[in-house]
């Protein structure tokens, strides 16, 4: 039998202000599962992945999250203010059964004390803190926006190899393509508004996309191509002219809205 998903959204819509950024968005993570959530700048990809982690609510569409599954979210910009140290912020994200001990080796491992006051940290340092507080807990998913960012090529290989081994489930935004080719085994696409599923990895992205807009663009073309034609019909058919062809003039119509839409 199939796993059933730990996490999933259906046909999530949201819109901000007249423009309508998701459409009917999908994300359907199962244990374990290693994902990149890819998409051009702009496309929704943070705003989808705070809906995951429900801190957005979206305007319409369903969020699933199995009873009893743990979820951590590492924002683009992580807030440390409210904490006296690096080590009370990474615990305030634990839980009683878990493994304190895992904080300290965290911070530790990405080049922390636990003693650094949050007021001192460099952008580099306050997302190393942020990435100790989403692993230490070991959550059934994590959901990443950004992870490398503002690392260093040694943290970046750490947390690499620390992502490749972890049960957890992954949800990954990153413009560090070696990155997401390395660690995921599933591409979630964000085009327009609308989710695309490619059981492959990002390393295998690329290709799938060039052929998906390649389908489209020849699609786009029949239908221009029959639009001509059915124009050409209407104009110059002697039939046409002698009688109004009132079903093929709506066909027309019919087609030209497909084309606008
Ligand atoms: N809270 C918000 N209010 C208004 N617009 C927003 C808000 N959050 C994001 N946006 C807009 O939505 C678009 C998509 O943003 P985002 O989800 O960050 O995309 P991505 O992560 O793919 O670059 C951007 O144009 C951004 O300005
Ligand atoms: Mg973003």
């Amino acid at each position: 039998m199939a796993a059933a998903p730990i996490l999933a959204l259906q046909g999530i819509a949201l819109t901000f202000g007249t423009t309508q950024l998701l459409e009917a968005a999908e994300l359907s993570v199962l244990p374990g599962e290693k994902i990149a959530l890819v998409g051009r700048n702009g496309s929704g990809k943070s705003t989808l992945l705070k809906i995951a982690a429900g801190e957005v609510e979206a305007d319409a569409g369903k969020r699933f999250l199995q009873p009893g599954a743990t979820i951590r979210y590492l924002p683009q910009e992580p807030d440390l203010s409210a904490f006296p140290t690096t080590l009370a912020y990474v615990e305030a994200g634990m839980e009683a059964g878990d493994d304190h001990y895992r904080a300290t080796y965290l911070l530790n491992a990405l080049g922390l004390t636990g003693e650094e006051s949050p007021k001192n940290l460099s952008g580099g340092e306050a997302r190393r803190a942020a990435l100790a507080r989403v692993l230490a807990p070991e959550p059934d998913i994590i959901l990443l926006d950004e992870p490398t960012n503002h690392l260093d090529l040694p943290a970046i290989e750490w947390l690499e190899s620390e992502l490749s081994t972890i049960k957890s489930a992954l949800v990954i935004i990153s413009h560090d393509r070696r990155f997401l080719a390395d660690l995921t085994r599933v591409t979630y696409w964000l085009d327009r508004g609308l989710t695309r599923r490619l059981n492959k990895g990002f390393a295998g992205f690329e290709e799938w996309r060039d052929s998906v807009l390649e389908e489209e663009e020849m699609a786009r073309h029949k239908l221009d191509r029959q639009i001509v034609r059915e124009e050409h019909w209407l104009t110059f058919g002697v039939s046409a002219r002698r009688k109004r062809n009132v079903r093929r003039l709506g066909a027309l119509f019919d087609l030209r809205q497909e084309r606008k839409d």
